[in-house]
């Protein structure tokens, strides 16, 4: 296995999904455990020192141990880790200067010095490679028996080797995207290190099951199952672990997509036998929003009530002392501001963040290291259905956000129905899985039409369907002008209480998902 020593770089957590992407195992430790003892104990195949804010030119900045030097092992040190390592073995390191700091995008071109770390770049015929910096101090002088392979115009050592030792070391982060072949750095360090490539999700699960004992012990859990992808793998997860400690608590707020709770609840309490308690708030819900149409207030409301009711059930658990989360790593970044400047708040969303401190809990959060199809692949690995683990994310507050205006249970029973039938259409029509999301949002507006030969007033609604990535941006999706028709035809035909359809084409920025 792979030793990552992190010192405390934003994206330390980018250089484990680049190693599972090449099925490498490793683990991320903060460099004030790496012990001597730690790293006998661990007894790392390769080690890679993470980036980090620190200045090598402070006293007192952190270092891995010196045994790290003297284990035999390859070692790869990034930004921070990189002028650790010159440091350490007698090279120098000057600091930032406004001319040769570098923030963003540069290029590296080779230097004579070859090496089997630089396999498979500058191929492309420009004769250079686009790598990300983000540095202020840089290497002035390689240590001894390191040759520079490759140079920037910020760093004139942006990439040092050793090549006996196996020691490496680059300027720039070769783990996030804007570096665009650093996947290939990666994967040459692993092999030059002897790695085979064959770690699994099915070994992460075990790693994963092993921890959760670790922490937990034998004392009660409880998880907040929104039916989810998220919350539901792990739930599943904490299963394997621990079994019966667990408790789940699945709040009903009244605002699912049609049989959605029957369905989560037969789910995990019959087929994966957890405990699930089904808490069927939907009068409280629906009494507190009767009559309120401002979002943020409708927001506020159910984001309060869910905490209420959650901490009602959960108190019925003697002894719980955990609260399990299904947060993963791309939350976790996202709350560290990368700017750190404020940020204007859009929507307050609802999550069980506040919850943890409220009741004395400490957390649990099993997928933290885990991006979203890593989380699906972990699923699939669980034993949850394809047809769960591929559903389209939805949001806390539920159908409440997709009835501008007031909510009334009229019109929640039509938007349950006219979604329903949209959802069947794009499944039908083999749409579903191109999609990121997909819903109906019932407008506050009614329409004059006219069917067979009568006159109707019924409500308009809106067709949403977008593309995206990670949520933060979307384009609409460029449905067939066919399958629209068939598919506004559906539901006024189907749903009674609708009798106009219009799709939504506007694309994040500047609209939301969402329409609230
Ligand atoms: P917006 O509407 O902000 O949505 O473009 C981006 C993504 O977030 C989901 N969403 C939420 N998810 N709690 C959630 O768990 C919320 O309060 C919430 N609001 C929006 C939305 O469905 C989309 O996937």
């Amino acid at each position: 296995r792979l030793l990552i020593i992190d010192f405390g770089s934003q994206v330390t957590q980018l250089i484990a999904r680049r190693l599972r992407e090449l099925n490498v195992y490793c683990e991320i430790h903060p460099y004030q455990k790496v012990t001597d003892a730690f790293l006998t104990e661990f007894a790392p195949k390769a080690i890679i020192f993470s980036g980090g804010p620190d200045s090598v030119m402070r006293e007192g900045s952190p270092r891995p141990p010196k045994k790290a030097y003297e284990m035999g092992v390859p070692i790869l040190g990034i930004c921070y880790g990189q002028q650790v390592m010159m440091q350490d073995l007698g090279g120098k390191v000057e600091a930032g200067e406004h001319a040769t700091a570098e923030f963003g995008r540069a290029y590296v071109t080779p230097s004579e010095t070859r090496s089997d770390l630089l396999a498979g770049w500058f191929m492309d015929g420009s004769g250079r490679e686009q790598v990300w910096m983000s540095h202020g101090d840089h290497v002035s002088e390689v240590a001894p028996g390191f040759d520079v392979l490759g140079t920037s115009p910020g760093a004139p050592f942006a990439i040092t080797a050793d090549t006996d030792r196996r020691f490496y070391a680059v300027q720039f982060h070769p783990e996030v995207h804007h570096t665009p072949n650093g996947k290939t750095l990666y994967q040459n360090f692993v092999q030059l290190a002897g790695f085979t490539g064959d770690w699994t999700m099915g070994a992460y699960r075990e790693e994963a099951i092993r921890k959760i004992k670790d922490q937990v012990g034998d004392k009660p859990v409880i998880c907040a199952l929104s039916g989810g992808v998220d919350s539901s793998v792990a739930a599943a997860l904490l299963h394997d672990a621990i079994g019966d400690q667990l408790t789940c608590v699945f709040v009903d707020h009244g605002l699912l997509r049609m049989n959605e709770a029957e369905e989560v609840v037969a789910m995990f309490r019959d087929h994966m036998n957890l405990r699930v308690i089904h808490a069927q708030e939907q009068e409280l819900f629906l009494g507190e929003l009767d009559g309120v149409s401002d979002p943020e207030t409708k927001r506020k409301i159910i984001g309060r009530l869910f905490i209420d009711v959650f901490q009602k059930y959960a108190n019925q658990i003697e002894g719980a002392e955990f609260l399990a989360q299904g947060t993963l790593y791309p939350d976790v970044i996202e709350s560290v501001s990368f700017s750190g400047g404020p940020s204007v708040t859009i929507k307050s969303h609802h999550n069980v963040g506040g919850l943890p401190e409220k009741m004395g809990l400490k957390l649990v959060e099993p997928l933290r290291e885990l991006f979203k199809d890593e989380v699906r692949a972990l699923g699939r690995e669980l034993g949850l259905p394809d047809s769960f683990i591929g559903r389209h994310p939805f949001p806390g507050p539920g159908l409440a956000i997709r009835c501008p205006g007031e909510i009334t249970r009229e019109k929640l029973e039509i938007l349950r129905k006219a979604d329903a039938v949209y959802i069947d259409q794009i499944r039908k029509h083999g749409l579903y899985d191109e999609i990121w999301q997909a819903f109906v949002a019932i407008l506050p507006v009614r329409t004059v039409g006219v069917m067979g030969d009568g006159r109707t007033y019924d409500y308009a609604c809106a067709l949403r369907a977008v593309t995206s990535v990670d949520g933060m941006t979307a384009d609409y999706y460029p449905f067939e002008h066919d399958f629209l028709g068939e598919t506004a035809t559906r539901i006024i035909n189907e749903v009674k209480g609708i009798n106009r359809v219009t799709y939504d084409i506007t694309s994040k920025p500047p609209g939301t998902i969402e329409w609230e």
